[in-house]
């Protein structure tokens, strides 16, 4: 049995990738801002509500499909955009392509990807763009127009970046894009001579979509803190979506909603859809979870514009008590990236697997046989 076939849920799979990764990596995959509160949240908030089951309901035959972003998938969650992926498994972007593409779910492409759009085109699965709006316009303008050459399904531009939020653990471990060797973190890469060479050997590292443009990240070594800050436009403002939304002209989603006026906003400017996240708690620490927020934006906008609870998720049921919160959909970026540390393409399918099973035995255990059966009769508090 290999290491990838024994992790049986994402906290196996993030013991593996501890232990896989040189520690500014792994750090800089796990960890959040401050005094990470808020990541510690995200996931705990699924604990503090309960599912009542239902019985004697036939459910040999349980569907997982759903309709998101304007698309059928086949399971109600999906793989959130994150940056840098060849710096945890040098199949980067393109493994959790694959693994999207076998389960029918869409999977993300950040402004920060380290493969380009050309080596992920082929990919039969719904694709969502990470938009992140950089004080360079023509940068900005390049990547919604590359996104609509190469027919990617839909973009989310984010609106929780706007400046770096304080990851500790990257100050700790001097972590950076390219990452460098310091004279603390040499012995960690030292201890990982497989991580070491892969990075050293393979293709150079390179962020495609904003090399053309800009020299930090690719060239010139920065914090991910310290890119969003210095790089992207404080000043964007509802205006600015206005504008992307137009020059983009197709599926349009907003990442990083957390109040239940701006969802309000949201549905008046004609998004499509909200990812309800708090970027994993990289950001504002002591901001609620995505889960807790989720009462008022139901209230307010279901119905109107697709909700997406981004963030926490670690188990089956805690999409199952999302959706039955009212969300649309779930999606997450640590549910994935600890397993696509660990074993690349098979980590990810494997990751995705298990969360597949999960909700399958869940719904059987819940008496339902449809993702659209889940509603807040299902929870108690
Ligand atoms: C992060 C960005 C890049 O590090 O998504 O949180």
């Amino acid at each position: 049995m290999s290491k990838i076939n024994k992790c049986h849920n994402i906290k196996d799979f993030r013991e593996l990738a501890k232990t896989s990764l040189p520690s500014p990596i792994f750090h800089y995959i796990d960890g959040a801002a401050d005094d990470e509160i808020t990541y510690k949240r995200n996931t705990k908030a699924f604990d503090e509500c309960y599912l009542v089951p239902k019985v004697l309901r036939s459910v040999e035959n349980i569907n997982l499909g759903t309709k998101i972003l304007g698309k059928k998938i086949d399971l109600p969650f999906f793989l959130s955009p994150t940056a840098l992926q060849r710096l945890f498994h040098h199949q980067g972007e393109l493994a959790v392509a694959k693994a999207a593409e076998k389960f029918n779910t869409f999977f993300g492409i950040s402004s920060l990807s380290t493969v380009s759009i050309e080596a992920i085109e082929k990919i039969n699965a719904p694709k969502i763009f990470q938009l992140y709006f950089h004080k360079d316009r023509g940068l900005t303008n390049s990547m919604i127009d590359k996104c609509k050459s190469y027919n990617i399904d839909a973009l989310a531009l984010t609106v929780d970046t706007i400046t770096g939020g304080n990851r500790e653990r990257d100050l700790k471990t001097g972590f950076t894009s390219p990452p460098k060797i310091t004279l603390k973190s040499f012995l960690s890469f030292l201890f990982h001579p497989k991580w070491t060479l892969n990075f050293l050997l393979r293709k150079k590292f390179d962020l495609p979509f904003l090399s053309e443009f800009v020299k930090e990240g690719t060239d010139i070594r920065i914090s991910v803190s310290d890119y969003f800050s210095n790089m992207l436009d404080q000043n964007m403002n509802w205006e600015d979506a206005i504008e992307i939304k137009k020059r983009w002209n197709g599926v349009f989603c907003l990442k990083g909603i957390m109040s239940k006026e701006d969802a309000i906003k949201a549905v008046d400017i004609g998004a499509d859809a909200i990812m309800v996240s708090n970027h994993g708690g990289r950001q504002l620490d002591g901001s609620r979870s995505p889960f807790d927020q989720l009462d008022e934006i139901v209230d307010a906008v279901a119905g109107k514009i697709d909700i997406i609870c981004d963030g926490g998720i670690r188990r089956g049921t805690h999409i199952l008590k999302a959706i039955s919160k009212g969300a649309n959909a779930c999606s997450g970026g640590r549910l994935y990236l600890y397993a696509l540390a660990s074993g690349g393409e098979e980590g990810v399918t494997q990751s995705i697997n298990n969360l597949k099973s999960e909700l399958t035995r869940d719904m059987k255990l819940m008496g339902l046989t449809k993702i659209s059966q889940l509603s807040k009769d299902n929870l108690r508090f």
